[in-house]
Formats: structure tokens, C-alpha cells, sequence
């Protein structure tokens, strides 16, 4: 797992330099193919195919925290520039919670949970989904798949940029952004989630049923309808008739969605009542700021996230001034046929 605690004291780099200036990788600054294919993204694809993009952004401007080296490949001069300055912004007005801090937890926790998942099943080698894969590079940075078969599922448009920038890379003179797979094996399977035959073309590609399986569902649910979440958690759910899950996924709470009503559908406030009643048990859910999801990046004890915590959670608005009491859970469960059958 990376954790910065182990390196760097409270989340600040050794050297004092929390956030060194933006410097575009010399690939992407000099491959006609990456720049290009970054211009078509930003004028033909929607926001929901771009917050893959942003996603990326977010990892490689947090690189003190995750290590992701193809990260800002993925996420195209324009996202990196975006949140650069949302972040310098934040530094010079010593804001409590610096942008992207949210998605640098995020992340961390889904790295070491999804390590944990592995290691908890007998002889390793489970499979790993990551239904909306996006931009995720886990395939090629986590040592924990090394016996795991991944199948990353996400729009064809969004597969075959992530395939195209990935063999630029691999081309490249610049051996710092070679891509090297940690993953025992990777398939991509182009499919809408919303469309009822993604599980069909997910064992086409050589997912097993009847294999263990993690499930990863970073940063989706909320961009699904009600009724698509819905049916792509009870789809999880039958699965775990067949064999030993574990399901890892953040859920938005209803204040959360409010923040952008056209971009957030689905959401859940009670996400550890709806698991286990889909069939699912052993349900742990955490909240940034957790002793599971802090990871040394919250620095001041008075940050939002702590704020929140400590209020009740059917809380609809912050007492002190109004605002919507908007959160991201993070949820971890469990499934087996054993226990879903009785
Ligand atoms: C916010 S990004 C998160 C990507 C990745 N999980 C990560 O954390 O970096 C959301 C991803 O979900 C994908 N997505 C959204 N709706 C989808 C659908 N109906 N079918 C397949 N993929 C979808 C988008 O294309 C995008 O790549």
C-alpha cells in the first residue's frame, strides 16, 4: 500500500515542497498522437466520459501521495491545469481542505482495501472488475494483482483513448512513463453499464462466475440513474450466489448529488442498510477523515471532513451556517454464496 505517513511526516514531503510547480511530461508536450487525441477528448466527449480525465488529474497532481506516473498522460494538459490552480489557490489562501484531497483519500483507500481484499482470499488470485474504469492505472501500478486476472469495463471512446495513450507511452523515449503491467493480465470490455448486456460481455472476455472476485466501483454509481445503480448492485449481488465477493464502492450522499444535479443521479444515504438488504454482509462503511481514510492528508483538525464526522449522519445541513451536509461514503462488503443463500 502507499501510504505517505511512511515517508513523509503528516503528509508534507521531506522537503518541504508540498506541491512543486506543474511540469507537463516531456511525452505529452511532444507526441502530436496524446496532444491531439486530448484536443478530440475536449471537444467531442460529454462530461461523463471526460471525468475520467479529471480523475486522472487529480492522481497526478497528488503524486506525493499516489504514485501514478501515467496518470498525468491520462489526464491532458487541460484537467492538469485545472486543478494546478484550484490547488495554488488554495495554498495561498491557506484554505482548510486543498482541491483534490477528496480523490487522493479516495483513491488510497481503494488501493489498500483492494490489497486486502486480494490477500484475504486463500492463494490470492482473484479477479478484479472496475466497472467505469476510466483512466484508472492500477493494472500497472499495484503489485497486489500480480496473480489477478483485471477487467477494466468503460465506454469503447474511453477504452481505446486510454489504449492509444498507453502505447505512445510505451513507445516514447521516456522511459519514466513506459507502462509496465503489475496485473497477472488486463482485458478491456468496452460496454454501457446502463445497457443490460455488460455482464454478458465482461465473461466474454474471460471473467469466470464462479472465480472469487473483487468488484471495484470508484467514482460510477453516482453518474448512473437510480434504477441503472440499482441494477448493477444486484447484478453484483446474484453473482455472489456463485462465489466469494467483495464489493468495494463510494456511494454519494443526497447533499452530495445536490452539488451538480445534472452531473449526479444516483445516491444513497443509508449505503450500509442497502448492501446488506441486496445480500451482502460484513458491510463497513468509512468516511474521509476516518481513521481508515485520512492517509496524513488532512492536516487541520478543523477541516470539513472532521466537521462532518462528528455530526449525526441523517444531518441535512451544517448547524453553523446552512450549507448542505454533503458526503462520500466509502463502503466495503462482503459475498458468498454460503452466506447469501441462507
Ligand atoms: C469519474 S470517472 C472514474 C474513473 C475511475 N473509476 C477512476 O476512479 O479513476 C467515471 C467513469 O465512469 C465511466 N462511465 C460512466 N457511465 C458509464 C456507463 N454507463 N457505462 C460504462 N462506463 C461509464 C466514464 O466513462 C468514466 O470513465
Amino acid at each position: 500500500m502507499n501510504n505517505i505517513m511512511s515517508n513523509h511526516e503528516n503528509g508534507i514531503p521531506e522537503d518541504n515542497k508540498p506541491w512543486p510547480e506543474l511540469k507537463l511530461p516531456e511525452l505529452l508536450l511532444n507526441s502530436g498522437t496524446v496532444r491531439s487525441l486530448h484536443a478530440a477528448i475536449e471537444s467531442e466527449w460529454d462530461l461523463l466520459r471526460r471525468s475520467a480525465c479529471q480523475t486522472a488529474a487529480g492522481r497526478a497532481l497528488w503524486k506525493q501521495a499516489i504514485n501514478d506516473p501515467l496518470a498525468e498522460l491520462f489526464a491532458g494538459e487541460t484537467h492538469l491545469k485545472s486543478i494546478y490552480e484550484k490547488i495554488k489557490k488554495d495554498l495561498l489562501n491557506n484554505a482548510r481542505e486543498i482541491s483534490g484531497v477528496i480523490l487522493a483519500i479516495r483513491t488510497l483507500w481503494f488501493d489498500s482495501k483492494l490489497e486486502a481484499a486480494l490477500s484475504s482470499f486463500d492463494g490470492g488470485g482473484a479477479q478484479v472488475v472496475l466497472l467505469g474504469a476510466g483512466m484508472d492505472a492500477r493494472s500497472y501500478r499495484l503489485s497486489c494483482l500480480k496473480q489477478s486476472s483485471v477487467f477494466e469495463v468503460d465506454f469503447p471512446e474511453v477504452l481505446d483513448a486510454k489504449a492509444t495513450i498507453l502505447e505512445a507511452a510505451a513507445n516514447s523515449k521516456d522511459k519514466n512513463h513506459h507502462p509496465i503491467l503489475t496485473a497477472k493480465s488486463l482485458s478491456r470490455v468496452a460496454a454501457d453499464l446502463t445497457e443490460d448486456n455488460w455482464l454478458e460481455k465482461l465473461q466474454i472476455s474471460g471473467f469466470e462466475p464462479k472465480k472469487s472476485a473483487v468488484w471495484i466501483l470508484e467514482g460510477i454509481l453516482y453518474y448512473l440513474s437510480h434504477s441503472h445503480a440499482m441494477k448493477v448492485l444486484k447484478i453484483i449481488a446474484e453473482n455472489c450466489n456463485l462465489t466469494d465477493t467483495v464489493l468495494l464502492a463510494d456511494f454519494m450522499n443526497k447533499q452530495a448529488t445536490t452539488l451538480s444535479s445534472s452531473t449526479f443521479h444516483f445516491y444513497c444515504d443509508w449505503p450500509d442498510q442497502l448492501l446488506p438488504s441486496l445480500g451482502f454482509f460484513d458491510v463497513k462503511l468509512s468516511q474521509i477523515g476516518d481513521p481508515d481514510a485520512h492517509f496524513g492528508l488532512l492536516q487541520d483538525p478543523l477541516n470539513l471532513f472532521n466537521k462532518l464526522r462528528n455530526l449525526p449522519r441523517s444531518i441535512q445541513t451544517h448547524p453553523d451556517d446552512g450549507t448542505p451536509c454533503g458526503r462520500l461514503y466509502l463502503l466495503q462488503a462482503s459475498g458468498s454464496p454460503n452466506q447469501t443463500s441462507s
